[in-house]
């Protein structure tokens, strides 16, 4: 299952609004097919590992990171293929919450194949936790926010500067993980002191480019700013409160939302098609969306940086009690570089 869910991750920034699947065939404790959903639209994970693993997959068991669909969709159903293939058994992570797509278990245990669900399933939900709160009752994108953060909790100098806190690695990795959101979100202080373009420049090229989201209360915007040099390609959306528009005039691809809460923000975008969102700070945008919980993840790139004052990470979310103290979970921890991530949920 670990095999098949790092082949899972290859369709990262492909295959949105599918999920990521991945899937190997095993024969006698030895892999004979591997597979992967690797663009939407395209083959089903199962169909390319039991294609993978062609005549051996007679008598195998297939490992699958979720539930095999039944549906005619873009792609015949993965269960006609399986039982066609003559696999004995199927192990999945989950099932699928995709009411239109489910069901693959109970034929593929009608059939008579031996089936094991709920292997992993936890990494495998947390794999696709983006397409699993699409899904879901919420009315706000899934929200997940990334600092980097220095040892004393800063995210830049007292200047503003913060060129580079983190190291090269965990700027590669930045891109990569922008590369699976439908959008990248910041406050307006990091969009004009950094003249951010939030745009993905890594080794993925997202399959549906990233929109870009500005929360700017203040209307501190300017049409000069870089984010705005290629809207037209890329579309930004700038949140600003009722009766405070930025004056930037008309700019094609650029939507202006009037909101004058996170939470009215969040769900106007929703509305407007933004599923998921990776907000890139600075620390007041990332406080006032933890203060009024917001947030699904963190992605916390702790640097062996000391800056004994500065923008602090979380601003303005309130102290309190260590009774009280909200504890979330780390769900992954990996070096880059001399940086360390933490991947955090609620
Ligand atoms: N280390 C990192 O990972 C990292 C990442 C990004 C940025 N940075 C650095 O962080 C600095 C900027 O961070 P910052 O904390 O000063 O600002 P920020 O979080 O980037 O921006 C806050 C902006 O968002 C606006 N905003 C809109 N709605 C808001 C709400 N409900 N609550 C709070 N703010 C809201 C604020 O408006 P008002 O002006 O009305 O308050 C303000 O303009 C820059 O120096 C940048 O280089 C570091």
């Amino acid at each position: 299952m670990q095999q098949s869910l790092a082949l899972a991750e290859r369709g990262w920034g492909r295959v949105h609004p599918n999920p990521l699947v991945g899937a190997v065939v095993v024969r006698d404790g030895r892999v004979v097919g591997e597979g992967w959903h690797a663009e939407y639209g395209g083959v089903h994970a199962e169909r390319m590992a039991l294609a993978a693993a062609g005549a051996e997959a007679r008598g195998a068991t297939l490992v699958t990171t979720l539930e095999p669909c039944t549906h005619h969709g873009k792609q015949p159903p993965c269960v006609e293929a399986i039982l066609a293939a003559g696999i004995v058994r199927v192990v999945c992570a989950m099932s699928d919450p995709n009411p239109e797509a489910a069901g693959g278990l109970d034929r593929l245990r009608a059939a008579g194949v031996m089936v094991d669900p709920g292997l992993q399933e936890a990494e495998a939900r947390r794999l696709n936790a983006r397409f699993l709160h699409a899904l879901g009752p919420h009315d706000r994108p899934y929200v997940a926010v990334k600092l980097a953060v220095t040892l004393d909790g800063m995210i830049a100098d007292r200047q503003g500067d913060s060129h580079w806190l983190s190291g090269e690695r965990a700027r590669e990795w930045v891109h990569r993980e922008r590369a699976g959101y439908h959008a990248i979100g910041a406050g307006a202080a990091t969009v004009v002191r950094d003249d951010a373009r939030l745009t993905v420049r890594g080794t993925i090229t997202p399959r549906l480019m990233p929109a870009r989201v500005v929360f700017d209360r203040s209307a501190q915007l300017r049409p000069e700013h870089a984010i705005f040099s290629d809207a037209a390609r890329v579309p930004v959306h700038v949140v600003h409160p009722t009766g405070a528009t930025p004056p930037i005039g008309e700019i094609e691809g650029v939507q202006l939302i009037a909101a004058d809460s996170l939470v009215e923000a969040l769900a106007t975008l929703k509305q407007v098609g933004v599923d998921s969102m990776l907000v890139e700070g600075g620390g007041r945008l990332a406080g006032a969306l933890l203060s009024d919980d917001l947030i699904d993840r963190v992605y916390q790139v702790q640097t062996p940086v000391w800056l004994g004052g500065g923008r602090p990470a979380w601003a303005g979310f309130q102290s309190r009690d260590l009774s009280e103290a909200i504890r979330w979970r780390i769900v992954d921890r990996r070096p880059l570089g001399d940086d360390t991530l933490l991947v955090i949920e609620r």
